[in-house]
C-alpha cells in the first residue's frame, strides 16, 4: 500500500518535472541566465512601446569580454568576439570616413557638392549590413540637431542644415512577404530609415527610450574635455589626375583631421568605442540588440569663412552598429584566467569540482555553452571519451546529476625532471581538490561492470598512496606501460596491433628509440572513432615537414635588401601556405566586400543628378569619397595593411563627365602609425590592371555577370525638410547585384619588392569584383575590383593532422606523440611553429604534476630540437638532457595497479633487473 502511493508521488513529480521542463530538478537553481530569460521573454513587439526604459534594457555586463580599443594590440581577442571586433571596428571605420569627409570639403561651394548625398549615406549603411550577414544586423549615422549640412535638397542653403537626420538599415526578417513563397528569412532585404523623421523622431530627448547611442556623445556642449575625447590624425595623400602623373610632383601632402579619441594604454573611460547595454530595438527590428557606437566629428559651424575662430570641433553624430544579442557567446564559467568579470553569467556552469569549465564557441544565448574537462591530475572514467558536454550536464536528472560527470585521480604523478640532472619525482596527490566518490554516469550502463571494478580500485589506491624509492620510479612507470591495458582496449588489441604497425611512420621510430623497445610494441593504439568504428591515422608526416621547414626558411630569406635579386617565382610562396586565411580573416575580406557592395549598389542604381521634387540625386562617387574609404578601412582594421579600390581601364568618370583611364586610390599603414593614400594611376610603369589579383577577378567577370546575388533594398524618406512624415523613396524597392564572399578570392602570399608603397614584407591579397550599369544603363558590367591586405604574419598556422585533401602546407606536422596524444589547434598564435597543444587519447593520462593537462607545442618543438642537436652531438655538453621522449600521456590504469602494490614492485624490480 505504502509503496503505491509512493509510487502515485513519485510519478506526479515527474510529470511535474516534465511539464515545467528544465528547472525542475531541485539541483537546478534561479540564476542569471534564467533572470535575463524571464525579462526577454516578458517583451513583445505589441507591448515594447509601453514598458519603461529599465525593462527594455538588460544588464551591461550581460555580454562579457567586449573588444576594447586600446588593448587590441595586446590582447588576443578568440573566434568567440571575432564579431564584437568586427562590429567595433565597422564603428569606427564609419566614424573616421565620416569625420574625415565633414573636414576634408569644407572650403568651398564646390567642395559643399562633394560631400556624400543622401544615397551615399544610405547605401553606405546597407552595405555595412549586406556584406555582413551573421554579424552585423543593422548599422546607422545618427546626426546631432542641426549638424548635417545636407547637399540633396534644392531649398536648403549650402550653410544652412537639417535637425536631426539618422539615417538606419537594418536586415529585415523577410519570412513574411508575399513574394517569398519559402516562407524562410532570405537575408537579402534591407530596410533604410531616416530617424529624423516621423512621429516621436525626436531621439536626441531623455523622453525617447532608446538612445543610449545618443546619450554617450552627444549634445557636445563641454569643451574642457576635448583633449581626452578627441584626437588628431594625421594622413597623407597623393592626389593623380591622369596616368602616370601625380599632381604634387613633391610627394604625399599632410592632412589632418579631428576624429574619435586615440587613448594610450591606461585609459579605461574615454575610448572612441563605446557599447550599449543589450536593448530592444522596439518597432524597428523587434529583437533584442547590442550597438557599438563611435562619434562623428566635424569643425563646425562650417562655411563662416571669415570667422572660423569661432568654430570647434565636436561630436556631431553617432555611428552605431548592431548585432543581435541572441548571437553572442556567454562564458557560464567560474570567474578567472580567460574569464574576466564583469560577466553576469559568471559560474552558472554546473561542472563538476574535479573537472574545469571552458566555453563554447558559437552557442551564443544558450544554455550548455561549455564543456568540463578533467582538471590536472585527473582523468576520465574509460567510458568518456573527451570531455563532459555542456547539454548533457544541463539535461541531466537528479542521480544523474549526483553521481556523474566526474573525473578520477590519477595515481602517480611525476614532476618534470629539470636540467640539474634530478630524476623523476612522485609526489602524490594535487593538494586542495578532495577526493571524489567513484562516478557513476547512470546512463551509460553497459559499462556498468567496468565502473564498478574501478571503484574498488580506487578505494584500495588511497591505502597506497606512499612514497617510492626514487631509483624505481622512472622503472615503475614503464613497467606500467609494459604490463597494464586497460579492459576496454584488451578486446580490440589484435586489430589495433596490426594497425599500430603499419600506421608508425619512420620519423616516429626515431624518436621513441631511447625507449625500451618492448615498450613500443605493447602500447595499446587506442585510436577508436566512435562516430565510424574506425582507426584514424593521425601521424607526424616528414615530408610535410621538410616542406615547412624550406618554406619557412625561404620567407625568412627574402628580405627588402636581396629581393630584388630573386626570380619572380622567389617571391611567391604556394597558395597552401596561406591555408586558413578564409576563415581568420573573413572579417578583413568583408571589408573589401563592403566596398564592392557600396560602390556596386551606388553605380548600379544612382542616376546621376536626377531631382525628385525637392530631392536632389546625387552626384557620382569622386575621388575624395574613394579616398577617405580605403584611408577608413586601413586606420580603422589593424590586421588590415593596404585596402585599395582599383577601376578597370575607362570605367571612373569624373564630376566633369570625363573618364580616367585608371583610378586606384589605396591606403596603407606607412611607418610609423600615419596612413597614406596614394592613387595608384600617378605611377608609371606597369598599370595595376597587369597584377595577378586584378587579373584573375576580371578574366572571371568581365564577360559573364551570372551568379552574382541580388539585393533588396526598401528606402523611406522625410517628406520635408523638417521631417514631418517618412514616405518611400521614389524608386521603392530598389535592387542590386553585387558578389558574395565566395566571388572575391585570397592570393597565394607573396612578397611586395620595392612596390609603390615600400611594405617589403609578405602580403596575401583579397581581392574582390564590384559593378555598375554600362554606359548605356542597360545591364550591369564589370567596373574594377576591390581589396584588402594583409601581412602573412598575422595568420595563424594549423600544424595539426588533416585530411589528405584540404589545402593546408602545415597540416601533420605537429611533434605530438600521437600514439597517447591527439593534436588541438590553438589560435592566437600568428605564423608561428608550435600552436598547438598535445592532449591526451581516451584511455590515456597526463603524467606530470606541474598543473597542466597536456603538452605545448612550443614545449614539443624546443624538445624536438634538443633532441635533434644531442644527437648531432651539436649541442654542448649541459644540453644534452631532453625530454622529448617523455612528453607523452600514459595509459590510464594507475589506480589498478597500485592495488597490488607488492606484485607492482616485484614486477619493477623484474624489469629493472633486466635492464
Ligand atoms: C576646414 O577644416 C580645417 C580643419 O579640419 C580648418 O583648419 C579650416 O579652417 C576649415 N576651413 C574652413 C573654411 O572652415
Ligand atoms: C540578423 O538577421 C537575420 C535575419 O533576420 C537573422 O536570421 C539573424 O539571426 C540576425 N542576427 C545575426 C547576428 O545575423
Ligand atoms: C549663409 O551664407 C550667406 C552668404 O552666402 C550669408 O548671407 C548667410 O548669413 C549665411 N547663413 C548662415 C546661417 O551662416
Ligand atoms: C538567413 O540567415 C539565417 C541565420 O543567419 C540562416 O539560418 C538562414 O539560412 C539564412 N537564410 C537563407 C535563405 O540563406
Ligand atoms: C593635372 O594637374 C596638373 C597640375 O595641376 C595640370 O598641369 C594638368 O593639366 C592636369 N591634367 C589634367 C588631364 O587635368
Ligand atoms: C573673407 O575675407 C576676405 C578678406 O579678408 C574677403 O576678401 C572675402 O571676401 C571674405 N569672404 C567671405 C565669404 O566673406
Ligand atoms: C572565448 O574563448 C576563450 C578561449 O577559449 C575563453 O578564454 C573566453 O573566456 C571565451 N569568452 C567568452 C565570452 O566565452
Amino acid at each position: 500500500m505504502e509503496t503505491i502511493k509512493l509510487n502515485t508521488l513519485v510519478c506526479l513529480f515527474c510529470l511535474l518535472g516534465a511539464v515545467i521542463g528544465q528547472g525542475a530538478y531541485d539541483w537546478m537553481t534561479y540564476d542569471a541566465f534564467d533572470e535575463i530569460n524571464d525579462r526577454m521573454d516578458a517583451i513583445t513587439p505589441e507591448n515594447c512601446r509601453a514598458k519603461p526604459v529599465a525593462e527594455l534594457m538588460l544588464n551591461p555586463d550581460s555580454v562579457a569580454q567586449k573588444p576594447v580599443s586600446n588593448k587590441l594590440l595586446s590582447q588576443l581577442i578568440y573566434p568567440n568576439r571575432t564579431c564584437l571586433l568586427h562590429l567595433h571596428n565597422m564603428a569606427l571605420n564609419r566614424a573616421y570616413f565620416y569625420s574625415y569627409m565633414n573636414q576634408a570639403l569644407n572650403e568651398t561651394k564646390t567642395e559643399f557638392h562633394m560631400q556624400p548625398g543622401l544615397m551615399y549615406y544610405y547605401m553606405s549603411a546597407e552595405a555595412d549590413v549586406a556584406a555582413n550577414p551573421g554579424c552585423i544586423n543593422g548599422s546607422a549615422i545618427m546626426w546631432d540637431n542641426h549638424y548635417t549640412y545636407a547637399n540633396w535638397y534644392t531649398n536648403l542653403e549650402f550653410n544652412h542644415t537639417l535637425p536631426l537626420f539618422g539615417a538606419r538599415a537594418w536586415r529585415f526578417d523577410d519570412y513574411n512577404e508575399p513574394t517569398n513563397w519559402l516562407r524562410e528569412p532570405t537575408n537579402y532585404t534591407i530596410n533604410i530609415e531616416d530617424y529624423g523623421a516621423g512621429q516621436g523622431s525626436n531621439y536626441s530627448n531623455s523622453d525617447y527610450k532608446l538612445n543610449e547611442w545618443y546619450n554617450m556623445w552627444m549634445p557636445d556642449a563641454d569643451s574642457s574635455l576635448d583633449s581626452l575625447r578627441k584626437h588628431t590624425y594625421d594622413v597623407a595623400v597623393h592626389f593623380s589626375n591622369q596616368t602616370g602623373e601625380f599632381i604634387n610632383k613633391e610627394g604625399y601632402e599632410g592632412r589632418a583631421f579631428f576624429g574619435p579619441s586615440s587613448p594610450g594604454q591606461r585609459e579605461i573611460e574615454h575610448l572612441p568605442v563605446k557599447y550599449t547595454a543589450p536593448y530592444y530595438d522596439c518597432g524597428r527590428s523587434n529583437k533584442w540588440i547590442i550597438s557599438a557606437t563611435s562619434p562623428v566629428l566635424d569643425y563646425v559651424p562650417r562655411y563662416i569663412f571669415n570667422w572660423t575662430d569661432l568654430s570647434r570641433q565636436r561630436f556631431v553624430g553617432a555611428i552605431v552598429m548592431d548585432t543581435d544579442f541572441l548571437k553572442i557567446d556567454l562564458n557560464p564559467c567560474p570567474a578567472g584566467q580567460g574569464n574576466p568579470p564583469p560577466n553576469m553569467f559568471q559560474n552558472i556552469a554546473r561542472c563538476d569540482p574535479t573537472t574545469q569549465c571552458e566555453p563554447h564557441h558559437g552557442w551564443g544565448f544558450k544554455r550548455g555553452g561549455y564543456n568540463c574537462a578533467c582538471r590536472p591530475g585527473y582523468r576520465y572514467p574509460a567510458f568518456q571519451n573527451g570531455p563532459y558536454e555542456g547539454v548533457d550536464i544541463e539535461r541531466a536528472t537528479n542521480t544523474e546529476h549526483e553521481r556523474g560527470f566526474q573525473c578520477l585521480e590519477t595515481g602517480w604523478k611525476q614532476t618534470l625532471p629539470n636540467l640539474d640532472g634530478e630524476r623523476p619525482v612522485d609526489t602524490g596527490v594535487i593538494p586542495g581538490l578532495g577526493r571524489k566518490k567513484r562516478a557513476i554516469n547512470s546512463r551509460k550502463h553497459v559499462e556498468s561492470d567496468l565502473v564498478k571494478s574501478r571503484k574498488k580500485r580506487t578505494m584500495l589506491k588511497s591505502r597506497t598512496k606512499r612514497k617510492t624509492p626514487v631509483s624505481l620510479k622512472e622503472t615503475f612507470i614503464e613497467a606500467m606501460n609494459v604490463v597494464i591495458k586497460p579492459e576496454i582496449e584488451v578486446k580490440e588489441r589484435a586489430r589495433r596491433h596490426i594497425v599500430s604497425k603499419r600506421a608508425l611512420p619512420k620519423p616516429e621510430e626515431k624518436i621513441t628509440k631511447e625507449a625500451p623497445k618492448v615498450k613500443r610494441s605493447f602500447v595499446p593504439r587506442y585510436e577508436r572513432d566512435t562516430s565510424k568504428h574506425r582507426v584514424k591515422r593521425d601521424f607526424f608526416d616528414a615530408e610535410a615537414f621538410e616542406r615547412f621547414q624550406r618554406i619557412d626558411n625561404h620567407r625568412l630569406q627574402v628580405k627588402a635588401d636581396n629581393c630584388h635579386l630573386m626570380t619572380k617565382d622567389d617571391l611567391f610562396l604556394p597558395g597552401d601556405v596561406a591555408y586558413g586565411a578564409d576563415e581568420q580573416l573573413q572579417n578583413q575580406a568583408r571589408t573589401a566586400l563592403r566596398m564592392a557592395h557600396f560602390i556596386s549598389n551606388f553605380m548600379e542604381n544612382i542616376d546621376f543628378y536626377e531631382e525628385y521634387g525637392t530631392l536632389r540625386g546625387d552626384r557620382p562617387l569622386n575621388y575624395e569619397q574613394l579616398f577617405g574609404e580605403v584611408m577608413a578601412n586601413v586606420m580603422a582594421d589593424y590586421k588590415i595593411h593596404g585596402s585599395g579600390i582599383f577601376f578597370d581601364t575607362d570605367k571612373f568618370v569624373n564630376l566633369d563627365g570625363t573618364t580616367r583611364q585608371y583610378f586606384g586610390p589605396y591606403a596603407y599603414k606607412a611607418s610609423g602609425t600615419r596612413t597614406k593614400v596614394v592613387d595608384f594611376a600617378g605611377f608609371d610603369g606597369e598599370p595595376y590592371i597587369n597584377d595577378d589579383w586584378f587579373v584573375n577577378i576580371k578574366e572571371r567577370w568581365q564577360s559573364n555577370v551570372y551568379g552574382l546575388k541580388k539585393w533588396t533594398t526598401k528606402a523611406l524618406v522625410r517628406s520635408d525638410l523638417k521631417g514631418t512624415a517618412l514616405n518611400r523613396f521614389e524608386h521603392y524597392p530598389m535592387f542590386y547585384r553585387a558578389p558574395a564572399l565566395d566571388d572575391g578570392q585570397w592570393s597565394k602570399p607573396y612578397f611586395d619588392c620595392g612596390g609603390h608603397t615600400g611594405i617589403n614584407d609578405w602580403v596575401i591579397t583579397y581581392s574582390v569584383p564590384f559593378f555598375g550599369m554600362n554606359s548605356l544603363r542597360t545591364h550591369i558590367e564589370f567596373k574594377g575590383v576591390a581589396t584588402v591586405d594583409v601581412l602573412l604574419a598575422e595568420l595563424d598556422i594549423h600544424q595539426c593532422p588533416m585530411p589528405f585533401h584540404v589545402p593546408n602546407a602545415f597540416k601533420s606536422t605537429a611533434r605530438c606523440h600521437y600514439e597517447s596524444t591527439r593534436c588541438v589547434h590553438l589560435p592566437g598564435k600568428k605564423f608561428n611553429k608550435g600552436s598547438y597543444k598535445c592532449e591526451c587519447r581516451q584511455g590515456y593520462e597526463y603524467p606530470f604534476n606541474d598543473r597542466a593537462w597536456y603538452y605545448d607545442g612550443q614545449t614539443m618543438e624546443s624538445e624536438y630540437n634538443k633532441m635533434i642537436a644531442a644527437e648531432k652531438g651539436e649541442s654542448n655538453p649541459d644540453e644534452v638532457r631532453h625530454r622529448f621522449h617523455t612528453l607523452k600521456c600514459r595509459p590510464a590504469s594507475a589506480p589498478r595497479i597500485a592495488g597490488s602494490s607488492i606484485l607492482l614492485l616485484v614486477i619493477a624490480a623484474v624489469i629493472h633487473m633486466m635492464h
